[in-house]
C-alpha cells in the first residue's frame, strides 16, 4: 500500500486502521500469521483481513465487528505512536493553505517530530514536488525515515538529522515554502531564508507560546519578510441534536380585545395549548478545543 494512492485489497505488509469507532481506532502491520486483539476479540490476519476489500466489516472472535480503513494522512494523524507533541488535521489544512502548497511544491520543514505534518505535505506535493525535513534527534530523523518507506512515500522526502538552527536544511534556493515546529524558530529564520526560491516563497512557523511569537515576528522582519501575519484556529463542532423547548405561558389571550366592554363575551383560547415544542438544531459544544499554538505566516518576496 502507499499513502498516495488507494488500492482495493488487504494485503500482507499493508498498514491498516482497524476503526471501531470515531474516537477508537488504531493502526496494524498487516502479516501473514499475525493476530489482532480488540475488546470484541481477535482478528486473525491470514483468515480474517488478507484478500478482502478495504472497508470490509470484520467479525471479531467475540462476535462484535469492526472496520479496516485504507490509511490516509488524516487518519495516520489521529493514529501514529506519538513521539512528540504533533500537529492536527485543524491546523495542518491552514498551514497548506497558506503556504499555497500544490503538486509540485518543494518543501522544508523542522522539527520532523512523530511526521504528522510531514505525511499531510508529501500528500500534497506529489507527485513532483519534494519534502526536505529536518531534525535534530537521531532516533526520531530514524524512525520517520522507516515509516515513509513503510508507507511508500520515501522517494518523495529527504530526512536530514542535523540542527536547523546551525546547519539550515542542507539546500539552498530551491523551495516554494518552509515550515518551522522547534522551540526557538528565531534562530532559523535567516536559514530559512536561503532555502527558499531567489523569486521568493512563503514561510510558516508554529508556536505555543506569544513569546516565542514576538521574537520570530522580529527575526522576519530583519530578515526582510513581508505580509507578516499570526492567527491561531479554534475548532468549535456543532452537533444536530432534538431539543425541548418551554412555550412560555403569557396567561390568557383574548381574539378581539375590547370589541366588548366586558370581556366576558370575548372567545378565549383553548387551554390545550401545548406547553413544549420539540426540534433539530445545531447545538455548540460546552467544551471546545482550545489553543494548541500560533501560526505565524509572512512572504519572502523579490522585492
Ligand atoms: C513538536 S515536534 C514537531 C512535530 C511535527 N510538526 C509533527 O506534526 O509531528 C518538534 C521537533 O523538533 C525537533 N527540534 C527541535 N529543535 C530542533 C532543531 N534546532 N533542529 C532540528 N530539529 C529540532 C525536536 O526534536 C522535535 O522532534
Amino acid at each position: 500500500m502507499s499513502f498516495l494512492e488507494y488500492k482495493e485489497l488487504i494485503e500482507d505488509g499493508d498498514t491498516a486502521i482497524v476503526f471501531l469507532g470515531h474516537d477508537y481506532m488504531f493502526p496494524v502491520t498487516i502479516q501473514h500469521g499475525s493476530q489482532t486483539q480488540t475488546k470484541y476479540g481477535v482478528i486473525r490476519h491470514s483468515t480474517d483481513l488478507i484478500g478482502k476489500p478495504y472497508g470490509s466489516k470484520v467479525t471479531c472472535s467475540k462476535g462484535g465487528w469492526v472496520h479496516i480503513l485504507y490509511p490516509t494522512p488524516e487518519l495516520w494523524t489521529v493514529n501514529l505512536p506519538h513521539r512528540t507533541q504533533i500537529l492536527y488535521s485543524t491546523d495542518i489544512s491552514m498551514i497548506t493553505m497558506m503556504l499555497e502548497l500544490k503538486p509540485g511544491s518543494v518543501v522544508c520543514e523542522s522539527g520532523t517530530g512523530s511526521g504528522s505534518l510531514s505525511h499531510a505535505i508529501i500528500r500534497t506535493v506529489a507527485p513532483t514536488g519534494h519534502l526536505y525535513t529536518v531534525e535534530f534527534h537521531q532516533q526520531r530523523a530514524e524512525k520517520a525515515m522507516e515509516e515513509f518507506r513503510q508507507h511508500k512515500v520515501d522517494h518523495l522526502v529527504t530526512v536530514k538529522n542535523q540542527d536547523v538552527c546551525k546547519n539550515g536544511f542542507g539546500v539552498s534556493h530551491i523551495a516554494d515554502a518552509v515550515f518551522l515546529d522547534i522551540p526557538s524558530p528565531w534562530e532559523a529564520i535567516g536559514h530559512a531564508k536561503d532555502a527558499l526560491k531567489i523569486e521568493g516563497g512563503r514561510i510558516c512557523s508554529f508556536s505555543p507560546c506569544i513569546e516565542q511569537v514576538q521574537r520570530t515576528c522580529l527575526a522576519l522582519e530583519e530578515h526582510g519578510f513581508t505580509e507578516i501575519n499570526t492567527l491561531e484556529i479554534l475548532l468549535r463542532i456543532y452537533d444536530v441534536r432534538t431539543v425541548t423547548m418551554q412555550i412560555p405561558d403569557f396567561g390568557k389571550a383574548t381574539e378581539d380585545e375590547g370589541s366588548s366592554e366586558s370581556g366576558d363575551t370575548a372567545k378565549q383560547i383553548p387551554a390545550s395549548q401545548p406547553s413544549s415544542a420539540m426540534f433539530k438544531s445545531g447545538i455548540s459544544p460546552k467544551e471546545s478545543v482550545g489553543h494548541t499554538g500560533y501560526l505565524t505566516f509572512a512572504t519572502k518576496s523579490l522585492f
